[in-house]
């Protein structure tokens, strides 16, 4: 039997992360980012669990503009298959995932999703006080690994997301 990991998505695991993302999400729409994200070359790190070749998981890292300062790193869309949630997957995925843009130099990563999922990997609504944009509130969070820039400052999506930008 085969072990489950971690690995980098490749092209050839696309059409297996779409349907793993339709089918847990219950809907098409966060398909329908990732295609766009990849097809605006959006797409930073983007990590499968699998077992064999059977994907579980899927994370993706993106990059976040801050308007006329340095920029930061978005997480999502995530899911696990609905079949072997709640075993760990979700957690090694956002872990592995926080560490590789951390080495990178990533300053900080936001996400929005579950406010009572992902404060259990450090992030808070706390850490976004300095930054503007139309999703702040309770599910917006933030995780800060370096004192430094950006401190501050308006909050630039890549296009997939479809989220108006602050003028
Ligand atoms: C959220 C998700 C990625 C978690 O993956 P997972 O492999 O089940 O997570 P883990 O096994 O590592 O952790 C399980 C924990 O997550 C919590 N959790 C799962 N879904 C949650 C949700 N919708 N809201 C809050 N907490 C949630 C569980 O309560 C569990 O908490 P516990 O450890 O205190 O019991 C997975 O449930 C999923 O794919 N959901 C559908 C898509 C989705 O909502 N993606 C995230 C968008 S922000």
């Amino acid at each position: 039997m085969s072990e489950r990991m971690i690995r980098q998505a490749t092209p050839d695991d696309r059409t297996a992360i779409l349907e793993l993302n339709t089918r847990a999400f219950g809907q098409p729409d966060e398909a329908n980012i990732i295609t766009k994200l990849e097809k605006d070359g959006d797409i930073l790190v983007e990590l499968v669990a699998h077992e064999g070749d059977q994907i579980l998981g899927h994370i993706l890292f993106y990059p976040i503009g801050v308007f006329g300062k340095l920029g930061a790193i978005g997480l999502g869309p995530m899911c696990v298959d609905p079949w072997v949630q709640r075993e760990g997957i979700g957690s090694s995925l956002v872990t592995q995932g926080l560490n590789l843009v951390r080495e990178q130099g990533a300053p900080l990563v936001f996400v929005l999703g579950h406010k009572e999922y992902y404060p259990r990997f450090g992030f808070s609504e706390e850490a976004t006080a300095e930054f503007q944009t139309p999703l702040k509130g309770p599910h917006f969070m933030a995780i800060r690994f370096r004192f430094g820039p950006p401190m501050s400052g308006r909050l630039v999506f890549p296009a997939a997301f479809g989220i108006a930008d602050l003028a």
